[in-house]
């Protein structure tokens, strides 16, 4: 059977599924997307998402996107396309237009949706955790926008990849600031800490969560940088993404963290997530946490 992608309010086969040449998506990454989470058919934090992807929207100057219409259109994407636990990505663009840098006068975004199935990360990668390189910050000073506009995430994982790693976490000035696709926290001294939401990282629905679940958890979180020099040192080190969910760090440019061992923090906050998991998977909604 054919997935069946949601294009410009119309549900369609992939293979029907078209954009013109000249959509700003594809002439300037004019674009901003989000990619939500589903456990059992059930939306993880959708609203949070909707809420994101309606402020990425509105600063570039989109025209206004109705996020009620849309939250339809995309359940409706995960039903049509029977995705158990699986994803939607949703991506609005500035629409085609002759190619010219400036807006064009009566801009007709183009909005698409694919549900896909993704299986939780194993039971054996969690428990023994990843490994991942350093790679230097080039992005934009905007990085609060969920642009499509990735390229230097693309450059950061492929060179992960190539290094055998799981994920390159950015560093600027000195500090990591996240991930490629990923935020990060290190535990120190028993409180967490991860850099503050501003314009250098996104901020990651998941970081949301964890942070009140670490709260409820009465686990100190102090938002601040963290030097890059400061890595050796740390107990712990974590990255959390909607589809990685968390997941303890073991190694930073071939020097072990934390003794090269998933730590207690990380063992906790999955034993929280995966509670949250199952509560939404019974079709409970978890909105209130964050
Ligand atoms: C650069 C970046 N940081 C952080 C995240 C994690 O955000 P979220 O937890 O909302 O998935 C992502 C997700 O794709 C990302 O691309």
């Amino acid at each position: 059977m054919s997935e069946i992608v949601y294009l410009n309010g119309k549900f369609v086969p992939y293979e029907e599924a078209l954009v013109p040449v000249e959509d700003r998506g594809n002439l300037f990454a004019d674009g901003v997307y989000e990619v939500i989470r589903f456990y059992s058919g059930q939306p993880f934090l959708m609203k949070a998402h909707m809420e994101r992807l309606e402020r990425s929207a509105r600063e570039i100057r989109l025209p206004a996107i109705d996020i009620e219409a849309l939250t339809e259109a995309g359940l409706e994407t995960v039903r049509r396309n029977g995705i158990g636990d699986g994803t939607l990505y949703i991506q609005v663009t500035r629409g085609p237009a002759p190619r010219n840098h400036a807006f064009p006068p009566n801009p007709r975004p183009t909005v698409f949706m694919i549900a896909r199935s993704l299986a939780r990360p194993g039971k054996e990668l969690r428990g023994q955790g990843v490994t991942c390189i350093t790679v230097p910050d080039i992005r934009w000073l905007r990085c609060d926008i969920k642009s499509i506009g990735l390229l230097p995430n693309v450059l950061g994982k492929q060179q992960a990849r190539e290094a055998g790693a799981f994920e390159a976490l950015f560093v600027r000035d000195g500090v990591v600031t996240e991930g490629t696709s990923t935020n990060a926290f290190a535990v120190r001294e028993g409180r967490i800490v991860t850099y503050p939401e501003d314009e250098h990282i996104l901020p990651g629905i998941t970081r949301r969560l964890i942070l009140a679940i670490a709260r409820r958890e009465g686990i100190e979180v102090v938002e601040e940088a963290l030097n890059v020099d400061e890595l050796d040192r740390v107990d712990e080190l974590l990255i959390s993404s909607t589809t990685i969910e968390v997941m303890p760090v073991v190694s930073v440019d071939g020097r072990p963290v934390g003794g090269g061992r998933p730590g207690p923090v990380a063992r906790k906050l999955q034993e929280q997530y995966d509670r949250l998991v199952e509560k939404v998977a019974s079709g409970e909604s978890i909105d209130d946490l964050i």
